[in-house]
Formats: C-alpha cells, sequence, structure tokens
C-alpha cells in the first residue's frame, strides 16, 4: 500500500469544534475539548481529522463567516491550543486537516471593512460592487442560497455587493490577483504551522459570470424546496476559469508535499471529476455528495458508485462522504437500521471515506423548536441544520458529557443510551460496527486500494468485489427490511462473514446462494 498517499488510505473524520468536546463549561466545543478526545479517535481507527472552521467570526455562520483566517477565535481556544492539537494529533499518527473558506469573508473582516469605505478605497476590488439597474433594484436575479437577493445595497456607496449566502458573508473577487495572492498565502501560513491539508469551502462558486447574466429558471422546482433552486445557478457557479484557482491552490500545496486539497463541489458526477483537474493538478478530493443526495435505494445506490467509477480520470482517487453539518444525519436519512448497512458501504467502497462525528454512535437529527433555531438557514428558509449539528455524546453524565455548562443546542433524549461509554460495552452497538470496519480496512489492503468490480443482484442488494494482490472481499448490503438472496458465480462462490451489521453473522460460512436477512450488511472473506 505504500505507493499510496496517506490521504488514499486513510479514514477521514468530521469534527464541528462547537459540538465536540468542551473544556471550559460555556457550552460551546474547544479545541483543549478535542485536544482531551483524540484518543477517543485513535481508538477509532480513522486517521485524519477535518475541523469546521476555529477562526476569529461574528459567528452569523457559525464559523463560516471569517474575520481572521490566520488566527483562532477565543471561544475555539488560542494559537497555542492549535500548535498543541497539531503536535499530540501528529504524535498519534492523526493529520489536521483546517476548513478554508475563500468564497467570502465575514462582514467584519478589515478588507470588507476598508472596501466599504469608498468607491475608490484600496479594498473595493476585493469584493463584487455592482451598480443598481435603471429601476434602482439589483443588477441580476440571483439569489443568496440562504433566501432573498445574492445583492444588498450599500447606502454609502450607493452600489450592491453580491453574497452567495448571508450578507453578512460578502464574496470574494476571485478575478482579482491581489485576492489570490492573499489568501494563498492564507494557505502557507497553516501549511508551515504543519497542517495536512484543506477542505474547501463552496469551492465551485469561486467564480461567477465575468457578464453577470440572469440565471434561467429551474424547470424541476417543486414549491416546499428552499427559494435558491427555483433558479439554475448557471452563471454564479462552476464558471470555467474556477478550474485554474483550483490548480493555483493545488501547486500551493504541493510546494509543501504530502498535504490534501479537498473540495466541497456540489454537482452531478459529469461536472464534480473536472475538480480533479485534466492532468490530476487540481483538487485530490472534490467530495462526492453521491450518498448524501440520492434516495437511498438498491438501483439507484448502484447505479450512481458504476457511473462514479467510469467518470473518474485517469489517477483520480475516488471519495465518499454519508453525512455533514450541512445535511440531516444518516440514521435520520435512512433509519437507524439501514444506518448500519450505510456504515458498511462507506468503509468497503473504493476511496477516502469521510465520517460525520457522531454518525458512528447511530446519532439521530434532534427536532429542534423553531424558536430555538439558531443556524441562520433555518431562520431565513425554515430548512435548519442543527438538528445534525448538536453535542457529541460521550457518556450518561449529564449533557452526556460533553460540557458543564448549558449546552448550544439541546442534547437528544437518547443520549443515555447512545454514547462512547455505553456503546463501548456492547460489542452490538453501532460504535462497535463501526471500530470493526475499520479496523477490517486497517489489515486488508484489499478494501482501501483494491479494485472495485460491482455484483448483478436484485435490486434491493448493493454487492460488490474488492480485490488485491489475489485477496478478495465480498460485500453484499441489503437495503431493504425483507429477506434478499444474492446468487454468487462459481469463482466467487465461497467464503467467511468477517464483519456484519448483525453480529450474529461474523464467522458464518456461506457459498453459492447467500441469504441476506432484513439490513444485512456483509463483509466475506473470499475463498
Ligand atoms: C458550506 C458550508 C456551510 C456554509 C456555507 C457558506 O456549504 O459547509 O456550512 O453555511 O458553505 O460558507
Amino acid at each position: 500500500m505504500s505507493e499510496h498517499a496517506w490521504w488514499q488510505r486513510a479514514v477521514v473524520y468530521q469534527i464541528y469544534p462547537r459540538s465536540f468536546a468542551d473544556s471550559n463549561g460555556d457550552g460551546v466545543g474547544d479545541l483543549r475539548g478535542i485536544i482531551q478526545r483524540l484518543d477517543y479517535l485513535v481508538d477509532l481507527g480513522v486517521d485524519a481529522l477535518w475541523i469546521s472552521p476555529i477562526y476569529p467570526s461574528p459567528m452569523a455562520d457559525f464559523g463560516y463567516d471569517v474575520a481572521n483566517y490566520t488566527d483562532i477565535h477565543p471561544l475555539f481556544g488560542d494559537m497555542d491550543d492549535l500548535r498543541e492539537l497539531v503536535q499530540r494529533a501528529h504524535a498519534r499518527g492523526l493529520k489536521v486537516i483546517l476548513d478554508f473558506v475563500p468564497n467570502h469573508t465575514s462582514s467584519e473582516h478589515p478588507w470588507f471593512l476598508e472596501a466599504k469605505r469608498s468607491r475608490t478605497s484600496d479594498a473595493r476590488s476585493f469584493y463584487l460592487w455592482h451598480d443598481p439597474k435603471s429601476d434602482g433594484g439589483p443588477p441580476n436575479n440571483w439569489l443568496s442560497v440562504f433566501g432573498g437577493s445574492a445583492w444588498t445595497w450599500d447606502e454609502a456607496s450607493g452600489q450592491y455587493y453580491y453574497h452567495a449566502f448571508l450578507a453578512e458573508q460578502p464574496d470574494l473577487n476571485w478575478r482579482e490577483p491581489a485576492v489570490r495572492r492573499a489568501m494563498y498565502d492564507v494557505l502557507r501560513f497553516w501549511l508551515e504551522l504543519g497542517i495536512d491539508g484543506f477542505r474547501v469551502d463552496v469551492l465551485w462558486h469561486l467564480i461567477k459570470d465575468a457578464e453577470w447574466r440572469d440565471n434561467p429558471p429551474n424547470p424541476d422546482y417543486r414549491p416546499g424546496q428552499a427559494p435558491y433552486s427555483s433558479l439554475l445557478p448557471a452563471y454564479s457557479t462552476d464558471q470555467p476559469e474556477v478550474l485554474d484557482i483550483v490548480r493555483e491552490m493545488r501547486g500551493v500545496l504541493d510546494e509543501y508535499g504530502d498535504r490534501v486539497l479537498i473540495g466541497e463541489v456540489y454537482l452531478p458526477v459529469s461536472r464534480l471529476v473536472s475538480y480533479y483537474g485534466d492532468k490530476g493538478d487540481g483538487a485530490h478530493l472534490p467530495f462526492n455528495f453521491q450518498l448524501v443526495v440520492l434516495p437511498w435505494r438498491g438501483p439507484l445506490i448502484s447505479a450512481a458508485i458504476t457511473e462514479y467509477e467510469a467518470a473518474l480520470p485517469p489517477g483520480a482517487w475516488p471519495n465518499w462522504v454519508l453525512g455533514n453539518h450541512d445535511q440531516p444525519r444518516i440514521a435520520s436519512r435512512v433509519g437507524p437500521k439501514q444506518a448500519r448497512v450505510a456504515a458498511v458501504l462507506l468503509l468497503t467502497l473504493r476511496g477516502t471515506p469521510t465520517l460525520y462525528y457522531g454518525d458512528e454512535l447511530g446519532l439521530c437529527d434532534v427536532a429542534i423548536p423553531s424558536e430555538r433555531f439558531q443556524d441562520p438557514q433555518g431562520k431565513n428558509i425554515g430548512i435548519s441544520r442543527d438538528p445534525a449539528r448538536t453535542p457529541m455524546q460521550w457518556s450518561a453524565e449529564p449533557n452526556a458529557g460533553f460540557t458543564t455548562g448549558v449546552p448550544w443546542l439541546p442534547l437528544s433524549d437518547d443520549y443515555e443510551r447512545l454514547n462512547v461509554e455505553a456503546e463501548s460495552r456492547d460489542a452490538d452497538s453501532m460504535l462497535a460496527l463501526y471500530r470493526r470496519l475499520i479496523a477490517l480496512r486497517r489489515k486488508e489492503p484489499a478494501l482501501v486500494v483494491g479494485g472495485y468490480r460491482p455484483l448483478v443482484a436484485d435490486a434491493d442488494v448493493v454487492a460488490y468485489v474488492r480485490e488485491h494482490a489475489g485477496r478478495r472481499w465480498l460485500v453484499a448490503l441489503n437495503l431493504s427490511s425483507a429477506e434478499r438472496r444474492l446468487s454468487l458465480d462459481a469463482s466467487d462462490a465461497r467464503g467467511e462473514i468477517i464483519v456484519a451489521t448483525n453480529r450474529e453473522r461474523e464467522s458464518e460460512h456461506v457459498g453459492g446462494d447467500i441469504r441476506l436477512g432484513a439490513d444485512d450488511g456483509l463483509v466475506v472473506r473470499l475463498e
């Protein structure tokens, strides 16, 4: 496996820092909290942690509105805490990936304060300013992801500025060379400090149409969807020039060697793969969100894997994601039993898996009444991301051992049952399943670097073989709650179940015609 880079062999674990572990009782997680829990991540078996933004920020979008790219928000700690975190993580063989938010700054960032001062300010060109239409309205019809027009009127300077998200998150002008230079220096700052890579926020948004044309209506828009989806973002996102920026960012990482560039890109597979770069000089891992956005149905999942594998350019390394801080939790989307099947899928597909903190415990979305919404998306358009951002559940102690204070979001009622301590004692728990799966990956190169071959199966069954250096593994997943069967052809005929969602089946010998109980996921070592 040694010819593979660490990020190809790694399991990535996303930490939403506000909600992971609170060391000082203020109800919000922090860097010292993460430091105290590093051994948990080692026991779990993951290789890298990605931490959502920890920079100084007014927190209009909980850190995705950065007011200073090269410092730490006091809520989370300080630079010494971060250095210690990196050093202790590295001492345990864990990599540390930071979130990089280049598309927009906070409206409190010194650049924006300066840009706003006047039309002739030095920093004016750092942002996207536009005169009103002749009727005084916004320059075009573009919408904010968080609702309403993407343009906000600045009375003092008499122009609109563009923001794909909140008005408190003005978009940077990535056609301005000075912006590029400054932002690449931000990357260098963290790389010098030993950061192992970045997850780049909304990478496909960075460049907008030079002519600011109106976006066309979305013919598939249905009432009830986010208003943003009523238009197709044809001119406001995924412009060809963005790929030059991706290549430049990659170039900066390459100055340091052995670092990883991950991109947040919500696009159809055919467009997504262009973010690898046409010479393998783009993002190492443009996030593949198919398992997040597709309905949980066998034929759709099987087809999506096949489509993705076929679309990958030569040399491109795949990756898979089941959840993140913007999406409903997997256990709520597919139910607790299928969430176990999903864990097997995530950790046996070809490519780097990213798992979202708490999913390894089987946490569900926590219902939060609208008057307690924190998330601006929830407040503005009613689609709150808070339910998937609730505190990590460490133990059956008050507040699940997350904080001694008042947690910033409520905990789930099930925390006395679903927590790290209780699940560590229970061999049938979700946590135990995740540990077995990750441990098996670490032992078995075929599951990490092996080839992928889909098998023909019943519509509700997703089945494939992973193979490397003469070792073959069969993965058979029943995406339904009724019994199914999988018939193997002769060459794949016999083997032993090594990991299963239903632990009773582990060590069972199977062959020929395999029975899949309701919600069964099997990982079989073939003879
Ligand atoms: C990304 C983040 C999300 C944030 C948005 C704006 O999608 O994951 O949390 O609100 O960008 O920065």
